[in-house]
């Protein structure tokens, strides 16, 4: 048996949170009704929801050297992820994003661009790695590292999955095409879709870049849900209804809770959706990027809805 389920390849950070009612407008000043410092980052939060369910997971990522940075390892090293990868990057700093909640947990996000800066380089994403895991999962935020991890993965067979945010979707279709080439599972919110593609519809979007390498494409709509866009079919699954605190990282759980039903559990993609569905709802309940739930609380809160899949 191999000793990890997936890789992840991509960016961790701090979330300096901050929760205020409602968004200011330009020149209005507005009271701070709670702030939060967390580690975030979207490939991180990814791995520790996947770790929460169960699942073992390693990651290739990058910190600074400096007092965020063991932080961030002491967070996920207790949340049993494999750090022995984790870059230290002499005299960078670990990247630092400011994140605002509002009063219906609705987030915007102003980056670091030391998020990118601090993902491995190609030559760091090395086969013998790789080899421990059956799926790679990335967001491509640095795009050569992402086409060597997909390119490595197709060679030893290995399924992957790549979460599209517009943010990265903006690089375009032409530096992209050598990650969606590889890609098993594409993985975009509706903002990262429709700006790789430049179409409305969902599933006509979703149709279109199929043509170039994904076999699967699972579109995350925030409190409307999710679909599934396969060479067969589409399935559309519905939200669930919860007391939303904080959306930040919902889609990172969504994505984790997916490729573990589907890779680890070998569930079907309609169970797989339900059950991703509800591990994400669960997380919107929370502060923080990182706080997503274990299986049993997913059990629980599957069984208080009345479905019974698990
Ligand atoms: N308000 C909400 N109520 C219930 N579930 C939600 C809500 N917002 C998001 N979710 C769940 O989380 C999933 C992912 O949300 P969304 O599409 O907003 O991801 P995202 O934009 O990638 O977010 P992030 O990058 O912060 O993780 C949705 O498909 C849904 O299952
Ligand atoms: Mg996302």
């Amino acid at each position: 048996m191999k000793p990890l389920d997936v890789v992840g390849l991509g960016e961790v950070c701090i979330d300096w949170t901050i929760y205020v009612e409602k968004f200011p407008e330009i020149d209005e000043k507005i009271f701070v009704k709670e702030y939060g410092k967390f580690v975030g980052g979207v490939t991180a939060n990814f791995l520790v929801a996947f770790s929460r369910l169960g699942g073992r997971a390693g990651f290739l990522g990058g910190v600074g050297e400096d007092e965020n940075g063991r932080l961030v390892f002491e967070a996920l090293n207790k949340e049993k992820i494999d750090l022995k990868h984790l870059k230290v990057w002499k005299g960078r700093r670990t990247a630092l994003n400011v994140v605002i909640v509002d009063g219906k947990g609705r987030k915007c996000i102003y980056q670091d661009p030391f998020l990118m800066y601090n993902v491995p380089d190609p030559e760091d994403v090395t086969e013998e790695y790789l080899s421990k895991a059956l799926h790679v999962h990335t967001t491509a935020i640095k795009v050569e590292s992402a086409v060597k991890a997909f390119k490595v993965a197709y060679k030893l067979g290995l399924t992957t999955s790549l979460d599209l945010e517009k943010h990265v979707a903006d690089y375009g279709l032409e530096p992209l095409k050598n990650v969606l080439k590889y890609t098993t599972i594409l993985m975009p919110n509706k903002l990262g879709i429709r700006a790789l593609t430049g179409e409305r519809d969902l599933v006509k979007a979703a149709r279109k870049i199929m043509k170039y390498g994904p076999e699967v494409v699972v579109i995350t709509r925030g409190d409307k849900g999710s679909i599934v866009v396969t060479g067969s079919g589409t399935t559309s699954v519905p939200a669930f209804k919860v007391r939303v605190v904080d959306t930040t990282g919902a889609g990172d759980t969504f994505n984790a809770a997916f490729i573990y039903a589907i890779t680890v559990k070998k569930w079907d993609y309609e169970k797989s959706m339900i059950f991703a569905n509800a591990a994400a709802a669960l997380k919107c309940t929370r502060p923080g990027a990182q706080s997503s739930p274990t299986i049993e609380e997913v059990r629980e809160f599957l069984r208080s809805r009345k479905i019974s899949i698990l």
